[in-house]
């Protein structure tokens, strides 16, 4: 028997709870729901409502429940609606009408609302530590990298040199505001509902800022008809982790172009790849692609939810049952995405010769020459202009840019270190550049953005 049973008179149709129930996906939520309600039975008992020994007795019934459901023992029955009536029916089972006193000044509305922040704030943490470990698994191959470059691009085209650690601290700098994100947003998440009842507060001498604190949240709601309708939480949890699949995506297409024969800068470990069914020559970079393809997955949660809110009037309406399933996919699926990619860039290898040289081609230090003509007082669009016509004689004439150079008058034989090897390279030292001297400073400066967020985050889990 349902809850509300005694209002209707007929039993609900079985096709009906079949698509009203959302118990075979919200019992995850089982120890958030036990926890805020726990914090409402010391409300009632500070409010009267329940003696000091019902109140005991009420907690002890709620946390054998939780126990049970803990161990898998929970005996779910056919009226349990959701996971908030299926606790509520066992605590009436296990406390009598001790147990009926539970859901005094209360309503599914904000108990859900309270268990889903909760729980938010629990993997919106877990997330945000998975995050840091890639982070430190970024700065520790970059560390590895030492000295070795690369080949920048823009629009796919080889465009100058830069560190492998500058390429490997660009990835790890998108995480540390990915990480930002989830503190700003679990800061904002962190309100209580409880009390707000089914939209208009309670009749009863109930307190919820008392109940926030018993929460460990620094502020109940303000509006009773906003906190049971709020899923802005939800969604924006659900874009900081669209964006971290977006950037895990983006490290994806990297890995899967950079680790194919014709790159061959990256090299996957027999550990991170995958073999071909039909193919015996074939290395997969599965989980790259993965990474990559879970990201459409992501912004399909966040939009999707994005459209149920839409036009939603106030207060509570059953249309915001469907927050929970895009929540629990895009935690799940982006816990998992971060894990894999940590391993996936903890084990790679690289080809550094293979990248120095593709990194060496002539043509990369072709700014660097311009700037070379600059800082001898030529006009920066004149230096392009003569840079420019020596690249396409190079390449017309097929004769070395280092004989045009040594020939041409602008230059000369002094010019000829800056197509050394790595030459051009060490010349971008401004501040956040490519070169070795800036990049130490921003590797210093990574690190300890990094011990700050791992402080920012113990104090989320304390
Ligand atoms: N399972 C419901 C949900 O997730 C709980 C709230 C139901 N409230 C109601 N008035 N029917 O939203």
């Amino acid at each position: 028997m349902t809850l509300w049973a005694t209002r209707m008179g007929a039993a609900p149709a079985d096709e009906m709870m079949a698509f009203t129930a959302s118990l075979h996906f919200d019992r995850r939520l089982a120890a958030s729901d036990i926890e805020g309600s726990i914090a409402h039975v010391h409300g009632l008992e500070k409010a009267g409502i329940v003696t000091p020994e019902e109140s005991a007795e009420l907690v002890e019934a709620l946390r054998r429940t939780g126990d049970e459901l803990a161990e898998s023992v929970f005996e779910f029955q056919p009226g349990d609606e959701d996971i908030h009536t299926a606790i509520e029916r066992r605590v009436r089972e296990l406390a009598g009408d001790v147990g009926a006193k539970l859901h005094s000044g209360r309503s599914r509305n904000d108990q859900v609302a309270t268990a889903l922040r909760l729980y938010a704030r629990e993997q919106l943490t877990l997330i945000a530590g998975l995050a840091l470990e890639l982070q430190a698994t970024l700065l520790r191959r970059a560390k590895e990298a030492g000295p070795s470059y690369m080949p920048g691009y823009t629009h796919l085209q080889r465009a100058q040199p830069v560190l492998l650690a500058h390429y490997l601290l660009a990835h790890g700098w998108a995480l540390t505001r990915d990480v930002d994100r989830l503190f700003a947003t679990l800061g904002r998440l962190n309100v209580s509902p409880l009390g707000a009842g089914a939209l208009a507060g309670s009749s009863l001498p109930l307190d919820p800022d008392e109940v926030a604190s018993t929460l460990a949240m620094p502020a109940r709601f303000e509006n009773s008809l906003d906190a049971v309708s709020d899923r802005d939480f939800v969604a924006e949890a659900l874009f900081d982790i669209a964006l971290i699949g977006v950037h895990l995506s983006r490290v994806g297409e990297e890995v899967a172009l950079f680790s194919t024969e014709e790159f061959a800068f990256f090299r996957l470990d027999d550990a991170w790849a995958t073999g071909s069914s039909m193919l015996p020559q074939k290395k997969n970079p599965d989980v790259a692609e993965l990474a990559r393809g879970k990201a459409g997955r992501l912004i399909g949660d966040l939009t999707g939810f994005l459209a149920t809110l839409k036009g939603l009037p106030l207060a509570y309406n059953r249309d915001l049952q469907e927050d929970k399933e895009p929540f629990f996919d895009a935690v799940d699926q982006v816990s998992l995405a971060l894990v894999a990619v940590e391993g996936l860039l903890g084990t790679v290898s690289f080809d550094v010769q293979r990248m120095q040289e593709a990194a060496d081609s002539p043509n990369l230090v072709a700014v660097t020459l311009a700037e070379w003509l600059v800082a001898r007082g030529v006009p920066f669009r004149h230096a392009h202009g003569i840079v420019a016509a020596l690249v396409r004689e190079s390449l017309e004439r097929k004769v070395p840019l280092s004989e045009l150079l040594e020939a041409h008058p602008s230059f000369g034989e002094d010019a000829l270190e800056l197509l050394e090897p790595g030459s051009g390279l060490a010349r971008y030292t401004t501040a956040g550049g490519a070169g070795p001297e800036a990049v130490a400073r921003q590797m210093e400066r990574f690190e300890s953005q990094l011990l700050i967020d791992r402080e920012r985050l113990a104090s989320w889990t304390s």
